[in-house]
């Protein structure tokens, strides 16, 4: 049995991957992210954002998107779509304006995004990303063109259009470096919480997990954070996980412990009852965002650039299957 197999016999609704649609091109590598005893869920890492479906004002481009969709109905995975609002990978319209933005003319358009990407998939996402790194590493609201423009008003009426175009979908507030307590962490929870006290539905967390090996947290630093957003009513998952090694590091021993950081994220996710999942943002070194964003880091997922099971792999199994 595959990890998704695991995750499945820990109680929990699935182990997954993110993907991005060039990759499907790589045959071998398709046939990893089709092994549904390993991946019960898939997330398009590029195609559902902002540049990809909403390239001018007037027009949407759902075609990538929509083939995400399909390929999940055919092998019968959860989807989790990703991401309706965000700082990056925004089109040139919304960057560069020819007039600059006011809250009321990009009020609408926010809207008019969010409303017609969750009603064109709706009732095939498990979960949306409804907003994505909208916090500073200190807590504080990051200075976007949404915040600067609408104020901390935008996260509120994201979720609230998600909800109604979508009603059954559940919606996450998504973020990196908030596996660990700190004022990260904090903001994340003024979110859950803002965003509730007006009654607006927001129905989960989600954890990027993008670690760094050597300075992974602990399984149980890992799960008291999550313990703490689930406590205030709503799910927790992992969702984007990988684990980065430097180059010069590379080899057995780091694998080694690799492989122990992977475990504890599982260990984690299994102890929190509220804790739904874990992704791994890609299969294979083959196709990882690390090595183009940290100069001189990589090897960060389960699988080598030969397609080759890490040790990552088996600790991952034992993690859901022991203890
Ligand atoms: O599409 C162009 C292609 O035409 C061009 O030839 C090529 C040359 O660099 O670039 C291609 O665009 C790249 C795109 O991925 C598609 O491959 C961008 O340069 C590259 O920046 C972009 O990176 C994506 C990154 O988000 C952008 O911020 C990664 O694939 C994607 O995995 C990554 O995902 C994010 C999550 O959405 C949010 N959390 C962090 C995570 C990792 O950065």
């Amino acid at each position: 049995a595959g990890l998704h197999a695991a995750a499945k016999a820990s109680g929990k609704l699935y182990f997954g991957t993110a993907f991005d649609d060039p990759e499907l091109s790589d045959l071998p590598f398709a046939a990893l992210l089709n092994n549904t005893s390993d991946f019960g869920q898939i997330t398009p890492g590029n195609a559902m954002k902002f540049d990809a479906t909403h390239p001018t004002p007037t027009q949407y481009t759902l075609s990538r998107a929509s083939s995400a969709v399909s390929l999940a109905a055919a092998n019968g995975q959860l989807l989790r779509c990703h991401t309706l609002v965000w700082h990056s990978q925004l089109p040139g319209w919304i960057t560069n304006p020819p007039t600059p933005w006011t809250n009321d003319t990009l009020t609408p358009v926010l809207q008019e995004h969010i409303h017609t990407l969750a009603s064109a998939f709706k009732g095939r996402c498990a979960a949306w990303d409804v907003v994505n790194e909208a916090l500073n590493e200190d807590g504080t609201w990051r200075d976007t063109v949404w915040y600067r423009t609408i104020g901390e008003a935008y996260v509120p009426l994201a979720f609230e259009v998600a909800a109604k175009a979508d009603p059954s979908v559940k919606l996450y507030y998504n973020d990196y470096n908030i596996e660990s307590e700190g004022a990260k962490a904090e903001g994340v929870r003024r979110i859950v919480k803002l965003v509730k006290d007006r009654g607006i539905p927001i129905h989960g967390v989600g954890l990027q997990a993008h670690l760094v090996s050597g300075s992974a947290p602990s399984t149980a630093d890992l799960a008291r954070v999550m313990v703490s957003y689930t406590a205030l009513g709503v799910d927790a998952a992992i969702t984007e996980l990988d684990v980065r090694i430097k180059d010069a590091d590379a080899g057995a021993t780091a694998e080694t412990r690799q492989a122990t950081e992977y475990a504890n994220v599982i260990k984690a996710c299994k102890t929190v009852a509220r804790c739904v999942g874990v992704t791994v943002w890609g299969i294979s070194d083959r196709h990882s965002w690390v090595p183009g964003t940290f100069k001189g880091e990589g090897h960060a997922l389960p699988w080598d650039k030969d397609l080759k099971k890490k040790p990552a792999y088996k600790a991952m199994i034992d993690a859901w299957m022991l203890g």
